[in-house]
C-alpha cells in the first residue's frame, strides 16, 4: 500500500469518527450541566488559556494561526479525533478513580455500537486470508470477589493488520475485527482474531498538522479495543496492548497503563495465544 493509499484512508477515518459520534445517542448525553458548573470550568478553561497566553508572549500572528487551525479541525471533521486522542485519557482517570475491578482506558474515536453477536468461542469477522499472526484471547469475566458473571458481554473491536478500521476506513468490509462476544456460564471466553498493528492517527488532516507542528509522533502502539459489561456491574472499556511492541512507552494518546500489557506466548496450534480476565464492579 502506497503512502498516498494510506494517508486517504487515515483522512476518510477522522471524518467518520465525526459522523458516527453525531449520530451516535448514547455518546450525547443531553446537556443538563448546571450554570454554576458550566461557570466554573469555563472560567477555568478560559483563565489557563490566558495564563499561558501572558506566560509566552503569545502574538497576533500565533492567536490567528490558532485561530485558522481550530476552524480546519471542524472543517476536518477532527474534534473527536483531538479530544479523544489528547483530552480522553485525564477524563478516564478521574471517572475510573474509584474502581476495584480491572483498569480500564481510553474508548477512542473508532467504537461502532452493535457489532455482530459471537458466541463465547468463536472468531471475529475476517477477510479470507486478513493478514496478521492468529491470537488466541481467552479468559474470564468476574466481579470483584471473583463470581463469574455468566453471559457478560465483550464487544471487541480493532485494527487490521495495516492499522485500519473497517466502518472507519474505506474498502474494508463491515465488522471486520469486530464482534459482541457472549461469555458462557462461567463467564469464560474464547475469541481468535489476529494480532493488530499500531497505527498512526491520521496524519494529513489538522490534528497530523499539529503533530508535524510541534515535532511530535502520531503513532499509537498496536492495540485490542474493549467494552466489557454484565447486568449489576459497571460496564468497563478498555484497550490491551503487546509487551515489547512498538510506542508502548509514548503513545501518541496517553493511553497505556502496565495492567492493560499482554504477553502472547506461541500457541500449540500456531500463532499466538493469551489469557485476560475482567473483574467488574458492582454498579453502584
Ligand atoms: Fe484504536
Amino acid at each position: 500500500m502506497t503512502d498516498t493509499t494510506l494517508n486517504a484512508t487515515a483522512a476518510a477515518s477522522g471524518a467518520s469518527a465525526t459522523e458516527r459520534f453525531l449520530t451516535d445517542k448514547t455518546a450525547r448525553p443531553g446537556g443538563g450541566t448546571d450554570t454554576a458548573r458550566v461557570n466554573t470550568l469555563a472560567t477555568e478553561v478560559l483563565t489557563a488559556v490566558h495564563d499561558v497566553i501572558r506566560r509566552h508572549q503569545v502574538t497576533y500572528d500565533e492567536y490567528n494561526a490558532l485561530k485558522s487551525w481550530l476552524i480546519a479541525v471542524g472543517q476536518d471533521g477532527e474534534w473527536p479525533l483531538f479530544l479523544d486522542v489528547w483530552v480522553e485519557h485525564v477524563v478516564e482517570e478521574v471517572a475510573a478513580a474509584d474502581r476495584h475491578g480491572s483498569k480500564g482506558t481510553i474508548e477512542g474515536p473508532y467504537y461502532a455500537p452493535g457489532a455482530p453477536a459471537l458466541p463465547a468461542t468463536s472468531t471475529l469477522p475476517m477477510r479470507e486470508n486478513e493478514a496478521g499472526t492468529p491470537l488466541l484471547f481467552q479468559g474470564q469475566v468476574t466481579g470483584v470477589s471473583g463470581e463469574p458473571l455468566a453471559g457478560a458481554l465483550l464487544e471487541m473491536w480493532q485494527a487490521d493488520a495495516e492499522g485500519l478500521y473497517a466502518q472507519f476506513a474505506p474498502g474494508i468490509p463491515e465488522w471486520n475485527l469486530r464482534g459482541s462476544v457472549v461469555a458462557d456460564a462461567e463467564g469464560r471466553f474464547a475469541v481468535t482474531t489476529i494480532q493488530p498493528a499500531p497505527y498512526q492517527i491520521p496524519t494529513d488532516g489538522s490534528c497530523g498538522r499539529l503533530v508535524a507542528a510541534a515535532g511530535w509522533h502520531p503513532w499509537r502502539p498496536a492495540h485490542l479495543h474493549l467494552k466489557v459489561s454484565a447486568p449489576g456491574h459497571e460496564p468497563l472499556t478498555t484497550q490491551l496492548y503487546f509487551k515489547g511492541g512498538n510506542h508502548i512507552q509514548d503513545d501518541v494518546a496517553s493511553a497505556v497503563k502496565p495492567e492493560l500489557v499482554l504477553a502472547p506466548q506461541p500457541a500449540p496450534s500456531g500463532g499466538n495465544e493469551v489469557v485476560y480476565d475482567f473483574v467488574l464492579d458492582e454498579k453502584s
